[in-house]
């Protein structure tokens, strides 16, 4: 992993390692992968007005997210199933982003509980969750989640049922047996988990989501704790504000990656009317398809305040267990720094919407 120049580089290496069926899982999108294509898209479809003949002998990526500092305006994603990457799972993935500063949302869909991979980090854990039918056991999970010290819950409402990855259903994958969900309500921990299913993760998953969630739901969660919600998976203005209403902290405008709804508008062209809308009441972050430092910038001007990183932190997890998801993180974050500086922007608060077309 240390000869690899780009995210791309460490992609490659990870698609040289990884079985098919588990590269295919991380790498896929939902039906025909148009909403995949198109969070790429977006990204290069923008251009760069840089400004000129500013100092920027110092660049300074660091902001903050919920009160958390951040080195730089990245966050890594909530993804399932790190365990299929690496021998060392969430937890490898937790001590390479506290090697970097960087938080982990920790995904309710993990292979290590969330009390291995707090004991294992080494920076900041936010977790990711579901809202399972049976409330009481959604409740004792957010009570685990407290208990062992995240800062902050990603509440993911883009999936009220899994969509399909054809490529999944092609290769009947299912989660191998030895790797339980160990945060998942106890009963259905190990025993679903090795059923093969075409629709992967859906056959897994499905029994517990609950696809009756409302905002009265949403309500119902922020009683139950005082830990900061974070709305993942907003596409809309309408329903951006309709959060802010709701009492949540900040929100990922995001459409899973291009897994959920294919269609989906692109993450980044969602952002402005959301930004435009919400007018600084939330934090904004959004994902889906960032690669380069440039991304960043891009994302940053059009209003986010942070990104989160998904898949790039898999390859790197794949190729190099703690170290490369913390070399995946370093040479973005050297592409940030380098970006900044190509753009006269020497802090991200520089970082304003005229930097982009
Ligand atoms: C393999 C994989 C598993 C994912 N699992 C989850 C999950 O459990 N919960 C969730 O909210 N999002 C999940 N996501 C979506 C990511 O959090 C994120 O939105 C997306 O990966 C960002 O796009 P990127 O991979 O292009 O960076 C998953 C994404 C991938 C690629």
């Amino acid at each position: 992993v240390d000869d690899a120049l780009t995210l791309a580089d460490v992609e490659r290496l990870a698609a040289d390692r990884l079985p098919r069926a588990a590269l295919d899982y991380y790498a896929s999108g939902a039906d025909d992968e148009v909403t995949l294509r198109r969070n790429r898209a977006a990204f290069e479809a923008r251009a760069l007005y840089p400004r000129v003949l500013v100092d920027v002998a110092r660049v300074d990526p660091s902001t903050t997210a919920l009160g958390t500092p951040l080195p730089m305006p990245v966050l890594v994603a909530p993804t399932a199933f790190h365990r299929l990457a690496h021998p060392d799972g969430e937890a490898g993935t937790a001590r390479g982003a506290g090697a970097a500063g960087v938080p982990m949302i920790l995904s309710t869909l993990a292979t290590m509980s969330v009390e291995e991979v707090a004991a294992a980090a080494t920076g900041p854990l936010w977790f990711q969750l579901y809202i399972f039918k049976d409330r009481g056991a959604t409740r004792a999970l957010v009570d685990r989640v407290v208990a062992a010290g995240c800062r902050a819950l990603v509440l993911t409402v883009d999936a009220p049922v899994i969509a399909r990855r054809d490529r999944d259903a092609r290769n009947g994958f299912s989660l191998p047996p030895e790797l339980g969900l160990a945060n998942l309500p106890a009963a259905g921990a190990a025993t679903p988990a090795g059923e093969r299913t075409h629709g992967g993760v859906a056959g897994v998953f499905a029994d517990y989501l609950d696809p009756s969630v409302t905002w009265r739901d949403l309500d119902w969660l922020a009683a139950q704790t005082r830990l900061p919600i974070v709305l993942k998976g907003i596409h809309r203005a309408d329903d951006a504000v309709r959060s802010v209403d709701h009492g949540a902290r900040a929100i990922v405008v995001s459409n899973h990656g291009g897994r959920q709804l294919d269609g989906a508008v692109a993450s980044l062209d969602a952002l402005p009317p959301i930004a435009a809308a919400v007018d600084g009441r939330v934090e904004l972050y959004v994902d889906g398809g960032v690669r380069r430092g440039t991304d960043v910038v891009k994302a940053l001007a059009l209003g986010a305040r942070a990104v989160l990183l998904g898949r790039p932190i898999l390859w790197g997890l794949a190729v190099g267990g703690d170290r490369g998801v913390a070399r995946v993180l370093g040479m973005l974050r050297e592409e940030l720094e380098r970006a900044m500086a190509l753009c006269g922007a020497p802090t991200v608060a520089a970082i304003d919407r005229s930097l982009v077309g």
